[in-house]
């Protein structure tokens, strides 16, 4: 990896724009997960640390390039405020002459930050006017979203090329953590991969066979492998139409020596609702007006007897119908047995789909703007 970190960048006395993800939750006009906000802490600190002024950047929700009230940052500045200890500047522009004027009377040790960057068109279309407007804000840039870096826009990509650019400190975290993963991971490596669909998740599966030695498959995409293996499922959710494709991936895992984990007991309801009766069964008993809504206890118990014999650990997506109690689980029993088995150090991604797309085998093109 190539590119630069805060400590190599001279910002004393200069306005550091710093990308960073801040889109968090929000109900009722509060945020209500600040992860993501406590995430960025480290990095602001250290501009200001090395005497530089911090001008955060970011989007809020997909306002599809209008200004709209309901996606202001200006909502998120409480949380931001209060994660950080200090007080933060608000644009109500993130270019022209609003940002300029904030840019201008920023102090030291003070930290702004500019309204969302998707209330224009030209952010998402990486317009390179724009990506020059805001390069003209500042004489560094800094880019800490991660977790925003498989969009090639105006404030992660196009501004990279204009200034220059380092990672932040969730960046390089982040990085890191995934280079330690699926770069040069200490063996044997284990992923977990859950959700509805294997559809959504057919690059990652198949790039993972040939990475990992054990993948632990969960959810609806279990259903569909165990169809495929021509395993009776009843009326759960299952992509038969997938059954090829499932079945190739099992044989390309059989071919590099990657072993594949299906439930062997099944949790199984006859309607997809929380509290709904249900039973253990072994994984060939499904009835025909059965449901799979979760892994049962056998299942769970060989994954955390493997996952203990495995030194590094890689998750995506639930083994259940986790929204649903209880088929809640065997993904937070095994959960559970992962926590238990990390160390202190070991990183929770903030990424959603950057995350896939890097596990995926894709170039983030934010990660690239930064090497260039
Ligand atoms: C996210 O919340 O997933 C990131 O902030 C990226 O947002 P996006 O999917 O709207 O680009
Ligand atoms: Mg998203």
């Amino acid at each position: 990896m190539t590119w630069k970190t805060l400590d190599e960048m001279d910002m004393a006395g200069k306005a550091v724009l710093t990308r960073v993800d801040i889109n968090v939750p929000v109900e009722n006009g509060r945020v209500t997960d600040t992860t993501r906000i406590d995430r960025i802490v480290p990095t602001v600190r250290d501009i200001l640390a090395g005497g530089g002024k911090p001008v955060l950047m970011a989007h809020f929700g997909r306002p599809k390039g209008q200004p709209n009230p309901e996606m202001s940052l200006n909502i998120v500045r409480p949380a931001l405020e209060a994660a950080l200890g200090q007080p933060v500047a608000f644009a109500e522009d993130c270019v022209g002459a609003p940002a300029k004027m904030a840019v201008a009377g920023l102090g030291e040790g003070e930290v702004l930050l500019l309204e969302n960057t998707r209330f224009h068109a030209e952010e998402t279309t990486n317009d390179p006017m724009f990506a020059a407007s805001l390069a003209a804000l500042g004489s560094v840039y800094c880019n800490d979203a991660f977790s925003a870096a498989h969009r090639a826009h105006a404030s992660t990509t196009g501004i990279a090329n204009l200034l220059p650019s380092c990672a932040g400190r969730l960046m390089q975290a982040e990085l890191s953590a995934l280079e330690a993963a699926l770069g040069t991971p200490a063996r044997p490596v284990m992923a977990v991969v859950g959700g509805a669909k294997v559809s959504t998740k057919l690059d990652l599966l198949g790039n993972l066979v040939s990475k990992v030695d054990h993948l632990v498959i969960g959810g609806g995409m279990a259903n569909t492998f165990l169809a495929a293996k021509g395993v009776g499922v009843g009326t759960s959710l299952a992509e038969h139409d997938l059954a090829e494709t499932a079945q190739e991936i099992m044989a390309k895992a059989a071919d590099v020596g990657c072993h594949i984990h299906l439930p062997t007991d099944i949790v199984v309801a006859k309607e997809f609702r929380a509290d709904a009766p249900h039973e253990v069964l072994a994984v060939d008993a499904c009835p025909e007006d059965g449901m799979i809504l979760d892994a049962g206890p056998e299942t769970v118990a060989a994954i955390s007897a493997a996952m203990a014999a495995c030194k590094t650990l890689i998750w995506n997506g639930p083994l259940g119908a986790f929204e649903l109690s209880p088929f809640d689980a065997a993904t937070v029993a095994a959960a559970k047995k992962a926590a238990e088995l990390t160390e202190a150090g070991t990183l929770t991604s903030v990424a959603g789909g950057a995350f896939l797309e890097w596990m995926e085998g894709k170039t983030l093109p934010g990660v690239a703007a930064l090497e260039s």
